[in-house]
């Protein structure tokens, strides 16, 4: 199988659920521009062109139909399509019998935790993660983004998983360029997900403006193929963290094409302490830390890499544990053999 079609199959952020109280959004997923809308009580997810006359149906509106069923609505010339994406009201022609072939083709989406999934594939494989940790009452949370990097979705997901650039990316914000040693990390690789985890030194810190106290920190991390990737960092018993950070293809997948590798991260926190502290700022804190990835990867080359790490001239290190956890698994996925 080719890596868009294993990746056609998966399950896709393509919104934060509060995001669509404002109407229907655009989402692409694989060079895919989709459509996702709360459409009365339900999700709706479809291609985002009208079988009309092709018009971008996330410039439309939810209003209700003259029987009161809601209904995204065209903003050309306003067909109604119900939840379902069947094509039920013209006002042009009101009680015309429309055509099925005017009917949307809904794709599968689900609201998680604050997140909308869709697939293109009418068949999903593989999960969606439990994330759940980010709504339980009582914590400090935020979401940011979604954010566009101009880099290649599994070099996002193996940097997320990556302790080794600490010390050197992130030496302005929670890291101390002097804690530089990475403890050998422990790993599980389970039913397409990857867990790993380590305690190593960095700065207790949430803010830029929070004293820059040393400390023993737990990581650990549960990455669910392909793309979506939760850490716990605790600070202390009392003092627990869980970014949950989802990065959607928005272009193929494919190392052979010349287009320009594109990504959309979806990120969210939680924390159990600092309760009334400054969400604003701790939130402002996580943007810059993004930041200092995203200026690094996007210097990376080659911009385009098999995701299971075929096709390029790298040199594996003894602290790149997930990532050759995770170009195994890709392996395995894409139909060769694990360890080839
Ligand atoms: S293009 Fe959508 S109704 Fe004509
Ligand atoms: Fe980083």
């Amino acid at each position: 199988m080719t890596v868009d079609e294993v990746a056609r199959r998966s399950w896709w952020a393509v919104a934060f659920e509060s995001a669509l109280d404002g109407g229907p959004l655009h989402a692409r997923v694989l060079g895919e521009d989709l459509v996702i809308a709360r459409v009365g009580g339900e999700l709706l997810a479809a291609p985002d062109r009208c079988p009309h006359r092709g018009a971008s149906l996330s410039g439309g509106d939810v209003v209700d139909a003259p029987d009161a069923t809601a209904c995204l609505v065209c903003p050309y010339h306003a067909v109604h399509f119900a939840s379902d994406g069947s094509a039920v009201h013209l006002p042009a022609r009101p009680g015309a019998r429309l055509p099925d072939r005017l009917s949307l083709r809904a794709l599968p989406v689900r609201a998680r935790h604050g997140i909308v999934w869709a697939s293109l594939d009418r068949d999903p494989v593989g999960t969606i993660p439990d994330w759940s940790e980010f709504d339980v009452d009582g914590r400090a949370r935020f979401q940011l983004g979604p954010h566009p990097w101009a880099v290649q979705a599994s070099r996002i997901t193996e940097n997320f998983n990556d302790l080794a650039h600490f010390a050197t990316v992130h030496a302005a914000t929670f890291a101390s360029a002097d804690d530089t040693v990475v403890p050998p990390i422990d790993l599980r690789s389970v039913d397409g997900r990857i867990e790993h985890g380590v305690r190593m030194h960095q700065l207790d810190r949430v803010t830029l403006d929070s004293p820059e106290v040393s400390a023993e920190v737990g990581y650990r991390y549960t990455h669910v193929m392909p793309f979506a990737s939760e850490l716990v960092i605790t600070y202390a018993p009392d003092r627990v963290e869980w970014i949950q950070f989802a990065v959607t293809p928005t272009s193929t997948l494919d190392p052979t094409s010349t287009d320009p590798p594109a990504s959309m991260v979806f990120q969210q926190n939680a924390r159990d302490f600092d309760l009334d502290g400054d969400v604003g700022a701790w939130s402002d804190f996580q943007a810059e830390v993004n930041e200092e990835d995203r200026r690094v990867l996007e210097t990376v080359r080659p911009v385009r890499i098999g995701v299971d790490g075929s096709g390029v001239d790298e040199v594996a290190l003894g602290f790149d544990t997930f990532a050759t956890a995770y170009r195994r698994r890709w392996r395995s996925m894409l139909g060769e053999q694990p360890g080839r």
